[in-house]
């Protein structure tokens, strides 16, 4: 395990995927873990992520001095670059001025252990405000910028190593050779960690944790409960069995997607239940966006439990259901704080609101992997593109794409125009590209047009594309305009009712990405 210790900036879990694409495993800890914790994990490696603050503001963190003394290779990127630099007994100077963005690195020593091979001169990305003016004792300088002498570092007898940008952005152009060669070169690492271990690692865990119990899962249509389930389902088979709600909610084809394609895939015993009434009628009369999520998730909960208890009654057996798989993923764990271990339910959320006063065990095969990864590992267990490389939707489905109340006529309308989004963006090859794109029905807004000599009285629709790495920020996708052009021919033409087709062009924040 490599650690990346996260002093608190929003770039540990970036380093972490780096070093994960490097294929060596890694795990992010607070920087506030003592260190004698985090040497008990028996870290093969140390990266110090970087930091919002200035190492001498008030209550900065810190790290222990042992760190650098317990013979465990460190690499140490901005903030922790300089406070690797204070700590060992260089000089960190306070200048006032910042360096940010592109900068040009004038790698001096390029038979260094971590720029070898790469050029004299070399773009980077900077964010700083204060500056190494001296290294350490024994440490080599590696590196310089137009506004920083000492711009890297490293000294090899020590394995310790420090660059002052930030080699995980793709800005760096060098960074992934950087943090490459710190891991197998300074650290002496192997690249082993590889989807197929992975796979192997999760079977083995999840049999040893659910021995001859029998276990549900709740599929959403989603990429992560689909992935979680193979898994489960290639390490205990015939004990685990699967529910579907159909809430009527869904996308064009999506229930027949997990009928087919996905017990297809995985030989899986799924359970699917058709409540569209059920939701539609508690939904009717309701356009508040909180009301319609808290009705959807009383009913889920409600159809589930029912499901649950069908499944005990129509196989009974001494072995008891015991056992809830949940697609929950790491950076879910990171945020909410780490930790490990099996947990009762809580207030978790993944599977669009999961019952939270039943008993279960939790079984995560994913909590400890990246969305990426995780469609890497249904890949490897056999799951069909169209499923694992699926965009996120929402728990609550189409429910909360209407603004305006809920109907199964409004359903049918979004249902088309969402289809075709959707065809026309995986056609032009964009899917990949962008993180989703939900489209929205304006339910309450009406203008007019003109079709065929006539006059039109009808409904919007709303593009949403965004660009996004976690959800937790994201940005419009600038479309090309012949495919938007396309969408909204296509749309107007074809679905009755819309004759109006817009683009959203709000980031998050200030927008969410779904409207509701
Ligand atoms: P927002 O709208 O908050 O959405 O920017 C962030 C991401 O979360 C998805 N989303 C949900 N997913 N249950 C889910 O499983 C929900 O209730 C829910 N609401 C939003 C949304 O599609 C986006 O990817």
């Amino acid at each position: 395990t490599v650690l990346v210790v996260d002093f608190g900036a929003q770039y540990a879990q970036l380093i972490a995927r780096r070093v994960r694409e490097a294929r060596v495993y890694s795990e992010i800890v607070p920087s506030t873990m003592p260190v004698s914790e985090m040497l008990a994990k028996d870290p093969k490696a140390i990266i110090l992520s970087g930091g919002p603050s200035s190492v001498y503001a008030e209550g900065a963190p810190s790290i222990d001095r042992a760190l650098f003394e317990a013979g465990v290779p460190v690499l140490g990127i901005c903030y922790g670059f300089q406070l690797m630099a204070l700590t060992l007994g260089g000089t960190v100077d306070n200048t006032g001025s910042r360096e940010y963005g592109r900068t040009e690195l004038a790698v001096s020593r390029t038979s260094s252990t971590l720029f070898e091979g790469t050029p004299a001169g070399q773009q980077v990305w900077m964010s700083h405000g204060d500056a190494c003016s001296a290294a350490p004792e024994g440490f080599t300088v590696t590196a310089s910028t137009d506004m920083v002498p000492v711009a890297a570092f490293e000294d090899d007898e020590r394995k310790l190593y420090g660059v002052q940008h930030h080699p995980e952005v793709m800005h760096s152009t060098f960074g992934q050779q950087e943090l490459e060669h710190f891991l197998y070169r300074g650290a002496g690492l192997t690249p082993s960690w590889t989807t197929a271990s992975i796979v192997d690692e999760q079977v083995e865990a999840i049999r040893e944790q659910v021995g001859g119990k029998r276990a549900i899962c709740g599929l959403s249509g989603g990429v992560d409960s689909a992935v979680a389930a193979a898994l489960v389902q290639k390490a205990i088979g015939s004990q685990l069995t699967c529910v579907y709600v159909d809430h009527g909610l869904m996308r064009k084809g999506e229930t027949e997607q997990v009928e087919k394609d996905f017990v297809a895939a995985t030989g899986v015993r799924l359970k699917v239940v058709d409540a569209s009434e059920r939701f539609l009628s508690a939904l009717s009369g309701v356009s508040d966006p909180e009301q319609k999520r808290k009705i959807i998730g009383r009913e889920f909960i409600r159809v589930f439990e029912q499901a649950q208890a069908e499944i005990v009654a129509e196989a009974p057996s001494d072995e008891p259901v015991a056992f809830l798989v949940q697609g929950t993923l790491y950076p879910d764990v990171v945020e909410s704080g780490g930790g490990t271990g099996t947990a009762n339910i809580k207030s978790h959320h993944n599977v669009g609101g999961l019952p939270e006063d039943i008993e279960f065990e939790l079984v995560e095969p994913l909590r400890k992997l990246f969305k990426d990864e995780v469609r890497m590992v249904g890949q490897e267990v056999g799951l069909p593109e169209e499923i694992v490389q699926r965009q996120p939707f929402p728990g609550p489905g189409l429910g909360i794409r209407i603004v305006g109340e809920v109907t199964r006529e409004r359903l049918d309308l979004l249902r088309e125009a969402d289809a075709i989004a959707r065809e026309e963006l995986t056609a032009a090859g964009l899917d990949r590209d962008i993180w989703q794109c939900p489209v929205v029905l304006l339910a309450d807004v009406r203008s007019v047009g003109v079709q065929g000599d006539a006059r039109t009285y009808g409904h919007p629709v709303v593009l949403r594309p965004v660009s996004s790495e976690d959800a937790m920020t994201a940005d419009w996708s600038r479309l090309p305009y012949d495919v938007l052009a396309r969408i909204s021919t296509r749309i107007t033409n074809e679905v009755a009712e819309i004759n109006r087709v817009t683009l959203d062009v709000t980031s998050k924040p200030p927008g969410t990405i779904e409207w509701e």
